[in-house]
Order: structure tokens, then sequence, then C-alpha cells
């Protein structure tokens, strides 16, 4: 089958089915063309909670679906690729998080989004990387335990003095992989391109950036920008999304090792055998106990109070 018909054979799936697709932005053109819903991490969350159809395909990483059942808990959720995870949402472990937590119980513990629900049970509040900020300031404890990603920790730390926040050794391996020198050289070579860095990446890139943000963070600055030529901290994908929606401007990747292989394995065929196998039991559909949706999703539902 064409790409085309592919498309319009999903399309014509979703509606038979009462299906709505969520698709990260990191996926590729391709997919985000079939999608009801796109954006970055806390957008889907919020559309999550909201969508009104019987069943949701995730096109995305594990933890993304996780949240998306959790905040709709009545309706089926499918994980387009079952091996799309996310090594940052793996990295640590609730017990150890539970028991630093019962030595400093005065320390709220803030998750950023990208982590397991089992890890979200230890922890207050949820972030992602559009709303840390925020909603770390509008906490009422100075005292925070941040966690997993140390980078998008530094950031914050950085941008609220005020707070006493401890981090632990942990990040996206993707983001993380990028170095000064990956972004001297782009700078180099793009002389009038202005930076634009996800918080994901080491402290020293994002110090060099002219703009730090999430993935539609990063979207939205370089399409309202006068400027006309941008270098993107991020996923691979974004460079290219922002290329198709402004082709008049000029976007070059930092660097080519920003490409994430989880995001990437979701194909279009993925998508069809899943909305066709939801009724046989043939697609990855998200299962979890009342018990561990009621327990991880107090964190969220405080992530979007503080973050709304
Ligand atoms: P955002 O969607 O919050 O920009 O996060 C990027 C990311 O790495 C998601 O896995
Ligand atoms: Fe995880 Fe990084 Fe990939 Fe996002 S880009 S899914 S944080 S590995």
């Amino acid at each position: 089958m064409k790409m085309q018909e592919l498309q319009a054979e999903i399309l014509r799936l979703k509606k038979e089915t009462n299906t709505a697709i969520l698709a990260h932005s990191y996926q590729g053109r391709e997919i985000v063309e079939i999608a009801d819903f796109t954006g970055d991490s806390y957008k889907l969350s919020v559309d999550a909670s909201r969508v009104q159809a019987d069943n949701i395909l995730f096109c995305g990483v594990h933890f993304m679906a996780e949240t998306a059942k959790m905040l709709s808990p009545e309706k089926h959720v499918f994980l387009a690729n079952s091996g799309a995870g996310c090594p940052m949402a793996e990295q640590m472990d609730r017990d150890i998080i539970g028991q630093l937590k019962a030595k400093e119980p005065d320390r709220a513990v803030v998750a950023y989004i990208n982590t397991t629900a089992e890890l979200k049970t230890v922890c207050d509040v949820c972030v992602t990387s559009s709303s840390a900020v925020k909603i770390v300031g509008a906490m009422e404890s100075n005292k925070i335990l941040f966690i997993p990603d140390c980078n998008l920790g530094s950031y914050v730390k950085k941008c609220l003095p005020d707070k006493d926040i401890k981090l632990l050794q942990g990040g996206c391996p993707v983001h993380a992989s990028v170095t000064a020198k990956d972004a001297e050289q782009a700078k180099k070579a793009h002389p009038n391109a202005l930076l634009l860095v996800h918080p994901e990446c080491v402290p020293a890139v994002v110090e060099m950036a002219d703009y730090v943000g999430s993935t539609s963070g990063i979207m939205n600055y370089a399409i309202k920008s006068e400027n006309q030529e941008f270098i993107i901290g991020t996923e691979l994908s974004i460079a290219e999304h922002l290329q198709y929606e402004c082709p008049e401007k000029k976007f070059y990747p930092l660097s080519k090792k920003i490409l994430c292989p989880n995001m990437k394995l979701t194909t279009l065929p993925d998508v069809y055998r899943s909305l066709k196998g939801m009724e046989s039991g043939d697609a990855f559909e998200i299962h979890m106990s009342d018990e561990l949706i009621v327990n991880a999703r107090k964190c969220i539902d405080e992530m979007i109070r503080l973050g709304g």
C-alpha cells in the first residue's frame, strides 16, 4: 500500500473504531498528519484528559501512553509500537526514592513526567519540560528532590535560585549526547541563526542558547520569531516539522546525534495494525490496576492544578 493509501485507510479505521490518535511531536511527519492531537508531553497529557473517543492510540513512548491511561482510565489506551520505551523513565527505582523521602520527609519529590507509573506513586508532583519552572516555583515547599533528569533539574535550579533543589544523576541519553563543542561548531557554521535548546541538554549547551524550552516552546518561538535561521537543539523531527511549517526560514539540527531511536520506532503500518487489532486483542493495550492508577495519578493531577 502507498503511504497516502495507508493514511486514508488509517483515517477510515480511526472513525470506525472511534479512536483518537495522540502523537508526540518527535514522531515523523507521516504520523503527525494522521493524528488528532500533537504536541509536547504537557499538551498531550491535557489532551488525553479531555478526549471524547472510546479509544486512545498513542504514538510516542510507553510512559506517555501510561499517563494517558491514568488520565482517562475508562478508555482503552493503546501504544502503537509496544517496544517504544524511554530509557530515562526506567532510570530510578521506586524503593530507593521512597527511602530518600523517608529520610527527609520535608523535601518534596518532583518527578519529570518521563517516569514509570510505579515511580510516580512516591512523587508529590509531576512536571514536564514546559511546566517545570512554573510548577516548582508555585510549590509551597522550598526543599525539592528533582528526579530523574539532572539537566532539566539544573535548569530549574538556575531559574529558581531561592529553592533548595537536590538532584540525582539521570537524564535523557539522546539530548545529553550533545556537547558544548557541538554547539560552538553549529554556531560557527550558522552565525546568523538563533540557538534554540531543550532543557534536557547539558547545562554547558543550555547556557549558550538564545532560547530554552520544551518541544512546543521551541516550535512556537521559531514560528513567531522575526529571525530567519535557527539551530534546533532537540530531536531531529522538530527541525523537519518546522521546515515544513515555515518553508521560507532555515532550520539546522544542532547535532545529528539527537535522534531518539525509541520515538522513531513507530511506523504507519504499526498505527494501521493497532487500529485493526483493537477488537481482536492484537493491539498493545495499556493495563494498570485501579490502585496503581489512583496512586500514580495524584502527582499528575497536582501538575495540572499547578500548571493550568
Ligand atoms: P517535551 O515533550 O516536554 O518537550 O519532552 C521532550 C521529550 O524528550 C519527551 O520524551
Ligand atoms: Fe526519552 Fe530522551 Fe527519547 Fe524523550 S528523547 S523519549 S526523554 S530518550
